[in-house]
């Protein structure tokens, strides 16, 4: 026996009014389908068989999905939908329905619905709504035995009155879904193959529909336009951030944090200021603080660390100890050993900064190796594109480098060398001394400014 993971998703999204498919809309930095085959992945001996139809090429090469795919061409029901997969499905698998647009279902719940068709049985995903307009409503007998779904558009006041409804995720032995899909017909208000109707075709052969249900409405709640998109991302960012204050770390403001990937680690003793995003994979040490209004993306974050207000971090590595903003910007490539201070304005790419070595005002450094206890004066910048290619800037530990100096890259500063400020720099500067380069300080005692007449 395998499971069968079926994932409908080849809806338009009209509502969304957008030229991308629905289920590539991201909650959390992530596509809404992509969230689905995440959890369907959790299950044990299952496979995902996609159904796509609008926006396929778009939504297969958006997607990281090691299943089928599998095309519906024209959108004639969920039951349409479900009949193009039967080709894969054998008699002795147990299938699943899940829906790519409803992101964000839980693998404990799967595994209920689950586990009814294992049994032999239909599986039948539930909610109890207030409102319940729209959905199709689950129809039971006075014991509370399913008898059949019945859509809003074909239910009688009766039916509509019923709050039960039917989430559209569903379990099912691989032998009724071929045995009943092929005795759909499309004799409803709306002309469509309806998936719902294997229940009746269950009720009448025996077979045991059993329900199951969840607590979290934002589990069975799916996409179909930019307000329920809204609604899911806070819903998931809520579990996130709970999640890791189950783990230890203080948010000031648990509703103004954002978490657009993964956090493959996390230490003790992490507070997290507001507005803060963290995006792809990110690891933080322990003992770090986050300013308000950080950006940290792709990134590794050692021990002892502070993250002052308004700094953004791609692929970098900050090492133990060491202090970066406020307002600084780390671009890919840049790797900080311990004790290292980048401050205000800064600006860093591709460059490696030893320990003890600060960049403390208003500098842009690319393309550089900064060694150990190197001074880097305000205002430095290190020149290292000719417009066609880049050069690299090497100075070596211990360096000063006086402030407003240019490095005209390549070029290497030695050790323990003194840059004086305002020097441009285009050749190799000798270890141990002065090297300045800039036109001497003269006065004109005799010059007049000129007076306007
Ligand atoms: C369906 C259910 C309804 C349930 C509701 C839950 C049926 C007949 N009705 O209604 O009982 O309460 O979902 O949201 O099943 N899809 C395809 N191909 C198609 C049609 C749909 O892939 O031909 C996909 C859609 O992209 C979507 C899902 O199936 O992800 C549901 O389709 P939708 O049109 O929203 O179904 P509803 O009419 O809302
Ligand atoms: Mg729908």
């Amino acid at each position: 026996m395998s499971i069968k993971v079926v994932i409908l998703a080849a809806g338009k999204g009209t509502r969304m009014r957008s030229a991308i498919p629905k289920v590539l809309h991201r909650i959390g930095g992530v596509s809404l389908l992509q969230h689905v085959l995440n959890t369907a992945h959790q299950l044990k001996q299952a496979t995902s068989l996609v159904i796509y139809g609008h926006g396929g090429e778009q939504v297969m090469s958006n997607t990281l999905h090691d299943g089928e795919w599998i095309e519906q061409r024209d959108q004639r029901g969920t039951g349409h939908a479900v009949q193009q997969v039967l080709p894969h499905i054998n008699q002795d698998d147990t299938v699943l329905v899940l829906y790519g647009d409803v992101p964000l279902i839980q693998v404990e719940t799967l595994n209920r619905v689950l586990q009814h068709a294992i049994d032999g049985n239909v599986g039948l995903l539930t909610y109890t709504m207030d409102d319940p307009t729209g959905y199709g409503r689950v129809i039971s007998d006075a014991n509370g035995n399913v008898q059949k779904i019945v859509e809003q558009k074909d239910a009688t006041p009766e039916e509509l009155a019923t709050r039960e409804i039917n989430t559209g995720i569903l379990s099912v032995t691989g032998k009724h879904l071929h045995q009943w899909l092929g005795e759909l017909q499309p004799n409803n208000a709306q002309g469509e193959y309806y998936l719902t109707d294997i229940f009746h075709m269950a009720v009448r052969d025996g077979v045991p529909v059993n329900t199951e249900s969840v607590i979290d409405e934002a589990e069975i709640t799916g996409v179909n336009d930019k307000i329920q998109l809204a609604q899911l991302e806070r819903a998931l960012q809520k579990r996130r951030v709970e999640e890791l204050m189950r783990q230890g770390v203080t948010f000031f403001d648990p509703q103004r944090f954002d978490l657009r990937g993964t956090i493959d680690e996390i230490g003790a003793d992490v507070t997290i200021d507001i507005n803060v995003i963290l995006e792809g994979h990110v690891s933080i040490g322990n003992n770090v603080s986050i300013g308000p209004n950080c950006v940290i993306a792709n990134s590794t974050i050692g021990d002892n660390i502070t993250i002052k207000a308004n700094s953004l971090l791609e692929d970098a590595v900050v090492g133990d100890a060491s202090i970066i903003g406020p307002f600084a910007r780390l671009r890919p490539g840049t790797t900080l050993s311990d004790d290292v201070k980048i401050g205000n304005f800064v600006e860093t790419k591709n460059v490696t900064i030893n320990s003890g070595s600060k960049v403390n005002h208003l500098s842009y450094i690319g393309d550089a190796v900064i060694g150990s206890n190197v001074n880097v004066g305000a205002g430095t910048i290190t020149c290292n594109y000719d417009g066609v290619n880049k050069h690299q800037t090497t100075i070596e530990n211990g360096a000063f480098i006086g402030s407003d100096t240019q490095l005209v890259a390549p070029v290497v500063v030695g050790e323990n060398a003194t840059i004086a400020a305002g020097s441009t720099i285009t050749k190799d500067t000798p270890k141990d001394q002065l090297t300045l380069s800039r036109v001497h300080q003269i006065s004109k005692p005799n010059w007049k400014r000129p007076v306007k007449k």
